[in-house]
């Protein structure tokens, strides 16, 4: 039996761990991931994968040098490959037209050129990115301006995983989304796309659209579900005021089956690689197709999530009688979220940069995000007196005068908080970012504890 042979091109926290769930339900196909960043593919090779994602690494581990491959060899995969997944980054643009809003198309590009440039044969191509509607159209474009005789198959393959539960998500996905042009190339592009979710998807769970749905539905899926986070932060502006408990409300109206309970847990502000991203992604199409009442709407899920961020760290000031200068201020946590290392749009680096600018001493533990890449971000050198990283939360927040949960990790909801409450400076304060603590028993220690959503003990009472 013939094996079917297909690539990836970036080695990243979607293209790795796609991947690897690929080669491991798949072992007649024979995967290649490719990066043009060396050092990421060779740690691809090690124990310590760029990528941190609870599962992954047992599964790289079990079929890397079997049908799983790591290589910066771009167009040897290209040539050797059928199909080429590609899985580049597409950051929003920072310069010329569309700046702050537009996706950066511009690796994407690279990758169409290069496949036009070295292909042998005819290919489908899979656009695994996050893309903005329309862009398999200009990636077909690049691929047939080349004419070397080969002919090319877009196909749109959005991932819907998400960070620190990407194995799960792969195993065992709500939904495979694939679109391709309706003719019947096109159609059997889909169909060699479908066969390979289809050894462990059930068939009902992979849909086929057209190009422009499936590569709208990622960019609408992920506005729908931020909209849920922004929307639930702005009620717990209100809770904090009026004496309601936002996960109260948020129980309350989970419980109505229209509404569902999933994805409306408050918090200092969503983060990540997608959501601010896709979204202003989308604002700017709908500018563009001159739709600007519908670019407003979704542009206020954004707003608010600004919002939110910038709000936490001015409770902090406040509380902290109106001025941190020169006090340490510990935060736990910089991921995004728990269980990935991944910095991306994190609310820790707005929080950080807003303390920092009120002359704050930021203290910062992460139990997954080296060091290094947190002073990169925050624009401080490793020798800074302003920005130090620790070891463990007992570390940071030694000599505090407030402790700040930014990230929800399991870890820190085990703490012992008295120990911490003993080596702080008094009145101690505490800020919970992710509301994964019990305010009563962290106030019974005799912290000045606050929540997201959550008002103080002098708001609840009548
Ligand atoms: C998201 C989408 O969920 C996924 O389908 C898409 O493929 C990529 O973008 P991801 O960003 O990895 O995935 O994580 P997600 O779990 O969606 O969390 C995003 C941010 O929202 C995190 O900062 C998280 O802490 C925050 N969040 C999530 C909340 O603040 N409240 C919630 O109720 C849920
Ligand atoms: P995502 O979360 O979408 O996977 P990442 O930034 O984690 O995004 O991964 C994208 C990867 O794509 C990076 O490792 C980057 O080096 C790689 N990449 C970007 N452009 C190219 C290119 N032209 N050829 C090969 N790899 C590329």
């Amino acid at each position: 039996m013939t094996r079917t042979r297909i690539c990836c091109i970036g080695a990243g926290y979607v293209g790795g761990p796609t991947m690897a769930m690929i080669a491991d339900k798949c072992h007649d196909v024979d995967v290649t991931v490719v990066d043009i960043n060396e050092e990421k593919i060779a740690a691809w090779q090690t124990e310590e994968l760029p990528v941190f994602e609870p599962g992954l690494l047992e599964v790289v581990k079990a079929r890397r040098g079997i049908n799983l491959h790591f290589s910066t060899d771009i167009d040897g995969a290209i040539r050797n490959s059928e199909m080429i997944f590609v899985s580049v980054n597409t950051p929003t643009k920072t310069y010329g037209v569309g700046a702050g809003r537009a996706a950066d198309l511009k690796y994407v590009e690279a990758c169409a050129r290069r496949i036009a440039a070295v292909a042998e044969g005819d290919k489908i191509v899979i656009e695994k990115s996050t893309l903005p509607v329309r862009t398999a159209g200009t990636i077909k474009r690049i691929l047939e301006a080349t004419d070397r005789g080969n002919r090319f198959q877009v196909v749109s393959n959005p991932e819907f995983l998400a960070e620190g539960t990407a194995m799960r998500d792969l195993e065992s996905p709500d939904r495979v989304l694939i679109g391709g042009e309706r003719t019947p190339e096109g159609d059997s592009a889909v169909d060699r796309v479908v066969d390979i979710y289809a050894r462990w998807v059930p068939k009902d769970r992979i849909l086929t659209t057209n190009l422009w749905s499936s590569e709208l539905s990622k960019l609408t899926a992920n506005a729908f579900l931020a909209q849920r986070i922004s929307s639930i932060n702005a009620i717990s502006a209100l809770c904090e005021a009026t004496g309601a408990d936002v996960d109260e409300v948020a129980h309350a109206i989970g419980t109505d089956s229209r509404i569902g309970p999933k994805f409306l847990k408050a918090s200092v502000g969503f983060g990540g690689s997608c959501f601010q991203k896709d979204i202003l992604n989308l604002v700017y199409l709908c500018e563009h197709f001159g739709l600007p009442e519908v670019a407003s709407y979704w542009a206020q899920v954004v707003e608010m999530n600004d919002y939110q961020k910038r709000r936490f760290a001015r409770r902090i000031v406040r509380s902290a009688f109106n001025t941190v200068s020169g006090k340490r201020i510990a935060l736990l946590g910089y991921a995004f979220k728990k269980d990935t290392n991944d910095t991306r749009e994190t609310a820790a680096r707005y929080v950080a940069g807003d303390l920092l600018e009120e002359q704050a001493n930021i203290a910062i533990y992460d139990p997954r995000v080296e060091p290094s890449k947190i002073m990169h971000e925050l624009g401080v050198s490793q020798d800074s007196t302003q920005v130090s990283i620790c070891a463990d939360a007992y570390e940071a927040c030694r000599d505090a005068h407030v402790v700040a949960v930014i990230t929800e990790w399991d870890e820190f909801r085990d703490l012992d908080y008295r120990r911490i409450y003993e080596k702080m400076y008094k009145p101690a304060f505490l800020f919970d970012g992710r509301n994964i603590l019990d305010l009563d028993a962290i106030r019974a220690i005799g912290f000045e504890a606050h929540g997201i959503g959550k008002p103080a003990p002098s708001v609840v009472s009548l």
